[in-house]
């Protein structure tokens, strides 16, 4: 099937506070242990209760959002939290399986930041990927994340973005 593409008059991309139908659908979109595992950490058991995964996913500091174009649409999912100054740390990323794809990682992942940055003013960024999750490494390494070696392990890269070089002085 071709994929689909999204309109240029559809509204833009947003990240939005995901309610409690946006839990329902992302419930659908992880549908075994191992997406499980690769999407949300160890931490997640599968199989969960949908309804339970705003507690199931709390993490100190951490911030939830859905990609949507309006109220009544999930594309994705995603979290940030802080945990050294200056640094956001990115996770659970998710697009619904009809929106992948399209790019649409590269897009929500730049939001995140984005938010990170406004919100909490986050100049670095850091992640964790498995190592055989090929999709999500080339998003990350699109969008300039570099593994860092003494953090990663057998099975897990540790990734960062650096903050931007500070401009010399004119
Ligand atoms: C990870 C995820 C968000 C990526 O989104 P996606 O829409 O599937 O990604 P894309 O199809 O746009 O692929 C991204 C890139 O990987 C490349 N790619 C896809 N499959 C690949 C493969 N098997 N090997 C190598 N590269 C691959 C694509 O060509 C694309 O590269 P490009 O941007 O240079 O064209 C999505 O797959 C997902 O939700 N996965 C389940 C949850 C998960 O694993 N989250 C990651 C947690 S760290």
């Amino acid at each position: 099937m071709a994929p689909r593409t999204i309109p240029s008059s559809s509204p833009p991309l947003r990240l939005r506070p995901p309610k409690a139908a946006d839990y329902a659908a992302l419930g659908t979109w992880v549908q075994d242990a191992d997406t499980c595992l690769r999407w949300a950490g160890p931490k997640l058991k599968f199989p969960f209760n949908p309804r339970q995964l705003p507690q199931l996913l709390e993490e100190p500091g951490a911030h939830s959002f859905v990609l949507s174009r309006g109220p009544g649409e999930a594309l994705g999912f995603c979290q940030f939290w802080v945990r050294e100054a200056g640094v956001a740390h990115l996770a659970r990323i998710i697009l619904a399986p009809a929106a992948r794809g399209q790019g649409l990682a590269s897009t929500l992942c730049a939001l995140l930041m984005a938010q990170a940055t406004k919100t909490a003013g986050a100049q670095a960024f850091t992640l964790r990927v498995y190592r055989d999750n090929h999709p999500a490494l080339a998003v990350y390494e699109g969008l300039g994340f570099v593994t860092v070696p003494e953090q990663s392990n057998e099975s897990v890269f540790s990734m960062r973005k650096p903050a931007p070089a500070a401009r010399p002085e004119a």
